[in-house]
């Protein structure tokens, strides 16, 4: 039987991950952040010496053993520091690389890991390029100044000293490059359900999406 894929979209610290992990623990679904692959592309490069903006040279450290080892590299806490987040961004951007983790997110949603009957993956292109099949669509939005505040809090917790006026600025500017690259930007899929999250809690934000879930039969 072909797997379920709940598809998250949306922009920067929206609240996507914690609709999609929220969607996942409910349904006893594979969870997998699809920015993180970016992130760990990014951190690749940084560690190798290559800039981001160096397509050709970024991709070809994307070699087959590299891609295997990716799932324990998902799981480094360094890949969701500040630093990183525009390094994902840059490499995002680039045709080449977005190719080279095709297959992975592909083979995820085909096949979740541990058997699991269904696959929620969250990021930019999930219901557009991804997954455009996933029976279930959700775009997760926010307004930035509440994006920011809220990835600041993240950022602290994880005992970071960055300005909410960098961490704006990172959100503004990753998301009007994720916005308006050429390939796979961030979209909207026609037939994805939105929610704004700006004046929800978490919890709130989570009871919303579920109440849209159940309600499509899968
Ligand atoms: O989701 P997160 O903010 O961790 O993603 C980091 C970066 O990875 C984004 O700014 C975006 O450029 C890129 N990304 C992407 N496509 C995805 C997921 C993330 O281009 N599916």
């Amino acid at each position: 039987m072909p797997s379920v894929i709940i598809a998250v979209d949306g922009p920067a610290a929206s609240g996507k991950g914690t609709v999609a992990s929220a969607l996942a623990r409910h349904y006893d679904f594979a969870y997998l952040d699809t920015g993180l692959l970016y992130r760990a592309v990014g951190w690749l490069a940084q560690q190798a010496g290559v800039g981001a903006e160096n397509a050709a040279q970024v991709a070809a450290l994307l070699t087959p053993e590299a891609m295997e080892q990716m799932p324990q590299l998902l799981d480094q806490p360094q890949l969701r520091h500040h630093a990183i987040s525009a390094m994902a961004s840059q490499v995002a951007a680039h045709p080449p690389i977005r190719l080279a983790l095709l297959d992975y997110q592909k083979n995820f949603c085909a096949n979740p890991p541990q058997g699991k009957a269904g696959a929620v993956l969250d990021g930019r292109d999930i219901g557009t390029i991804i997954a455009p099949h996933a029976q279930v669509k959700l775009f997760i939005t926010a307004s930035p100044k509440v994006r920011a505040a809220r990835r600041m809090k993240q950022l602290q917790a994880m005992g970071e000293d960055v300005s909410e006026a960098a961490v704006l600025a990172d959100i503004l500017a990753r998301d009007e490059r994720d916005r308006t690259r050429p390939s796979a930007p961030l979209l909207q899929a026609p037939d994805a359900r939105v929610i704004d999250t700006t004046a929800l809690t978490a919890q709130e934000t989570i009871d919303q999406a579920l109440k849209v879930v159940s309600a499509i039969t899968f």
